[in-house]
């Protein structure tokens, strides 16, 4: 006799099982609230968005046993109701049930929830008499840290004051840390004053394409994107406003991300961000946000400065990712450079749109404006001259040319030299770009820096500097790669005709 009652209760059992069908239970017992598509009803919170049913899914049984309350922030939205206790009234099948339903209807495939998971956490719970606040639940079940485009990010934290960004190579660090939330913060170093640190890791980019950053810091700063020092920060004034916003071309995939931080004394903050090709907003990949001023010079109308009528353009304020006496060019073939007073260079090399002067002729025209083009390459970023002759005090002249403005020479005196340099819109090969005319004169030989700390690849009698600029030798004195730099060495009376084009 006792045989078939056995088999009566497994029955039973197993009907139970199946007939928990997850959507009836979701649609008898959690509907009115979370209504039938999960996204919420009358102001009450969506499941569908909602970091909560995902992850561990003691979490959401906790919540279903004993009710919630108090502030919670669900799919980016404040809350603050009360979700009834409902672990009296329904058996470990029923929520396992309903929690299945839940997790793999509204929260991204979440895995299936056992009947014995719903038992365990019951038991441990036991005591439990009153709903479950936000922060409880987080303490014991905290949400994964958010992933940014920042992979592998470490940090390495340097003691020591220094006044300038010192040699990271030859120091010690004092600590070496996984920063798995993939957020960049000064808090890391965990020190307040006199301390340097470095992060790296790989920044994923979702797609080829351009890349703006916006950055700035105190104390000191610099960012390195795919191996190129994009933007530096020296300064004193009010973060954000002397923020650095510079464009970089970049393939998709992993690229070389690395951030150098000198923390003197005073406030500790960075600020850094980056919009992808397709992003309209900045993703942060620091702890602190840009605030007001950012988001004026994302309202702003554009004010395009360009060539017209066959005349070269010019913009003489401050341009990001150069320094702060240095003037740009855009050329009637969309071909532009900056050309450093401070350092006696040509700095920034792009192509497309010259500048947007919207920044600077707009509100109270502060910080630095970013060039409009497209693959902006930094070539140098010192002394055109390099070695013994490098002109200090030199004196620095650049004229327009008036045959209907259609390029620009600058001329360089240091000591014992002079150097002209030309630069004319020039057809290179089917493609808008520069030819560079170098003359020397004087009594001694000087080496000029073509390019500084860019991957140089000679290609069939070119240069391929960085990844998208072309550098060719088209007469005279052809310049040489030397180390990362590629280098002109021109003795008195010589020159050099150079092609530039944008890959
Ligand atoms: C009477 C309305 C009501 C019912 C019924 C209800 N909830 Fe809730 N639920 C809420 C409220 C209100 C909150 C937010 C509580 C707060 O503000 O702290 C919430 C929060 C939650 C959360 C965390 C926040 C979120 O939206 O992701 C989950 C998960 C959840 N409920 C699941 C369920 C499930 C599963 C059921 C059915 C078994 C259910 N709820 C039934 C009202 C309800």
């Amino acid at each position: 006799m006792r045989f078939p009652a056995l088999l009566a209760l497994v029955a039973t059992t197993t009907v139970s099982f199946g007939a928990e069908d997850g959507a009836q239970v979701y649609n008898t017992l959690c509907v009115a609230c979370h209504g039938p598509d999960g996204k919420g009803l009358n102001g009450l919170p969506p499941l569908v968005g909602s970091d909560w049913p995902k992850g561990p899914a003691e979490r959401t049984i906790k919540i279903v046993l004993h009710g919630m309350t108090g502030p919670v922030e669900v799919a980016g939205k404040a809350y603050n109701i009360v979700m009834p206790p409902q672990g009296a009234v329904l058996s470990d099948e029923k929520i396992a049930a309903a929690l299945t339903y839940v997790r793999k209807n509204f929260a991204g495939n979440a895995g299936a929830v056992t009947p014995e998971l719903v038992k365990s956490v019951r038991a441990a719970t036991a005591t439990r008499t009153t709903p479950w606040t936000a922060e409880e639940l987080l303490k014991d079940h905290p949400f994964p840290p958010p992933k940014t485009a920042l992979r592998n990010l470490v940090g390495t934290m340097y003691k020591g004051e220094w006044k300038e960004m010192p040699d990271f190579s030859k120091l010690k660090p004092a600590q070496i840390e996984d920063e798995n939330t993939g957020i960049i913060s000064p808090a890391q170093a965990s020190l307040k004053d006199a301390f340097a640190m470095v992060w790296t890791a790989q920044f994923q980019a979702p797609e080829d394409g351009k890349y703006t950053f916006a950055f700035d810091c105190d104390d000191y700063g610099a960012l390195y994107v795919n191996g190129e020092r994009v933007a530096e920060i020296k300064g004193i004034g009010p973060v954000g406003d002397r923020r650095k916003e510079v464009s970089v071309l970049l393939k998709k995939g992993a690229v070389p991300f690395r951030l150098e931080y000198v923390e003197f004394a005073g406030q500790e903050v960075i600020i850094l961000g980056y919009k992808g090709p397709k992003d309209k907003d900045y993703k942060w990949l620091s702890d602190t946000k840009l605030g007001g001023a950012a988001k004026a010079a994302s309202k702003r109308a554009p004010i395009p400065v360009e060539a017209k009528d066959g005349y070269t353009a010019s913009y003489r304020n401050f341009i990001g990712g150069t320094t702060s006496r240095a003037i740009g060019f855009g050329f009637p073939n969309a071909t532009n450079l900056t050309y450093s007073a401070d350092n006696c260079a040509v700095e920034l090399l792009w192509t497309g749109k010259f500048m947007d002067g919207a920044q600077h002729w707009v509100d109270r025209g502060q910080g630095n404006a970013p060039p409009a083009g497209d693959g902006v390459v930094k070539v140098s970023d010192g002394m055109v001259v390099a070695g013994p002759a490098a002109p200090s005090g030199a004196i620095v002249s650049y004229q327009v040319n008036k045959d209907g403005g259609k390029g620009t020479s600058f001329k360089v005196a240091g000591e014992g030299f002079t150097l002209t340099d030309a630069w004319t819109p020039a057809d290179m090969r089917g493609s808008a770009g520069l030819a560079r005319k170098i003359v020397a004169a004087g009594d001694k030989p000087v080496t000029i820096v073509l390019s500084r700390g860019l991957a140089v690849q000679a290609n069939a009698g070119a240069f391929e500097v960085g990844p998208r600029l072309v550098v060719r030798a088209i007469s005279g004195v052809a310049p040489a790669a030397a180390g990362s730099d590629l280098v002109l060495m021109l003795k008195p009376g010589e020159s050099a005709v150079l092609g530039y084009s944008f890959r």
